[in-house]
């Protein structure tokens, strides 16, 4: 009983050796163990019967016709190294033990004739190796997989703290131009009044009846207005809000921006579609600002669009958030100025007919509003801006 080897009834040992009677009695001794005995009478017919069953230890004889012990339990090791080796020696000389040794990296001898509580002895420590070894590597292949993913998730992590760094460190660039930007338009605006002031007041009283100055002045006062039109956009964006925020639609924002951006002269040309999530919750904020942001990002979508090409503007929740998205399929945003896109005077467009201050105040009003502005684009195939607000948290009616 105490030779019984331990755990697993599915143990299974193959024995080789050209003599029948020793198998015969290597099978006796063996017979109390759990294990499933095979065996052969050949080194030839024991890799054969390795081919077709599975088992965790190999005796074998030192000398035998054909094949030598040595040789075997060599071609057992090329094939199948976890598979414990023990060699049965009568007579061996030192020199063909060094040789099983080196050449076949026996785990264990033994003397014929043997003792039979070492013999299974042998067994058990030769299964009990074999278990550790397969156990070792999977635990090692345990741990280089935790090792991956600890890896990964560490990369991860370093992505997210880069993004979040970089996220940060925009909006403080843009929070710093929008004070710059608040600054100059300030200083100028006194200047440009003087301007338009006496530009109106020789066009009232000047010289008439010259046409060329006439023409002068008129142009002269055109470009102040357009100046105090860029400063004024730059102030009201400075300035703090003075309204207070209420709960409001953003659906009812949708709607009333896109009957403000049917004044824009693409308007006509393009297929708007309105997709509004019904049952939208509320967000707080001012509907005049909101419905600037809109204004904008369609103004935007109709300017990048061919004639016929589609509009979306979509609304829906996700979590504890609002989202309205303008979707054009127009001429989109190469990755080369995406990241300028939001600066102020940042424009692609041709003198006189975009500023480039159009996004910079609609990121400005986002972050007012505690929500942000985000852009998806592929050149060539149409942007998506996404305009995101936090839902106007539900206060609970009390006594
Ligand atoms: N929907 C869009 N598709 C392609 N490019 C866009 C889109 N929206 C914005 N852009 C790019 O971003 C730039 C900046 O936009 P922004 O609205 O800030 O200024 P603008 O439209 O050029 O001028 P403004 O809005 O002041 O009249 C644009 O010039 C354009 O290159
Ligand atoms: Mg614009």
């Amino acid at each position: 009983m105490a030779g019984k080897p331990k755990g697993d009834g599915d143990a299974a040992i193959l024995l080789v050796d050209d003599e029948p009677y020793v198998l015969a009695a290597l099978k006796r001794t063996l017979r109390n163990t759990s294990c499933e005995i095979h065996t052969a009478s050949s080194g030839e017919e024991g890799l054969d019967t390795l081919e077709r069953v599975g088992v965790q230890v190999v005796i074998s004889d030192h000398r035998m016709a054909g094949m030598d012990g040595v040789t075997f339990l060599r071609r057992v090791k090329e094939k199948w190294p976890d598979v414990q080796r023990v060699m049965l020696t009568g007579q061996a000389s030192a020199g063909a033990i060094e040789r099983a040794v080196n050449q076949s990296e026996v785990f264990r001898f033994l003397n014929k004739p043997w003792n039979e509580a070492q013999l299974i002895a042998t067994v058990n420590e030769s299964l009990n190796h074999y278990r550790l070894i397969v156990s070792n590597r999977r635990f090692e292949a345990e741990l280089a997989e935790r090792n991956r993913e600890l890896v990964e998730s560490n990369c991860d992590l370093e992505q997210k703290v880069q993004e979040r760094t970089r996220a940060l460190v925009q909006a403080e660039k843009m929070a710093a131009l929008g004070r710059m930007a608040g600054g100059v338009a300030h200083e100028i605006n006194n200047p440009l009044g003087g301007i338009l002031a006496f530009t109106q007041l020789l066009l009232r009283d000047g010289p008439a009846d010259d046409p060329q100055t006439r023409e002068a002045l008129d142009t002269i006062q055109t470009c102040a207005l357009r100046c105090r039109d860029i400063a004024d956009n730059l102030l009201s964006f400075a300035r703090k809000p003075a309204e207070e925020h209420l709960e409001i639609s953003v659906n009812q924002v949708a709607t009333d921006a896109l009957v403000l951006a049917r004044l824009h002269p693409r308007s006509k040309e393009v297929d708007v579609r309105e997709e509004l999530a019904p049952d939208l919750p509320p967000v707080l904020g001012q509907a005049s600002l909101l419905q600037q942001v809109v204004i904008n990002l369609l103004q935007n979508a109709y300017q990048a669009s061919a004639p016929g090409q589609a509009v979306f503007l979509r609304t829906y929740q996700s979590g504890e958030k609002v989202f309205l998205e303008v979707e054009d399929a127009g001429q989109g945003i190469s990755e080369s100025i995406r990241a300028q896109i939001f600066e102020p005077f940042f424009t692609t467009k041709e003198v006189g007919e975009g500023t480039g201050l159009g996004l910079f105040i609609c990121y400005g009003i986002a972050r007012e509003h505690g929500g942000d502005l985000k852009v998806e684009s592929e050149e060539g195939r149409g942007s998506r801006f996404i305009f995101e607000l936090p839902k106007a948290p539900v206060i609970s009616e009390k006594e």
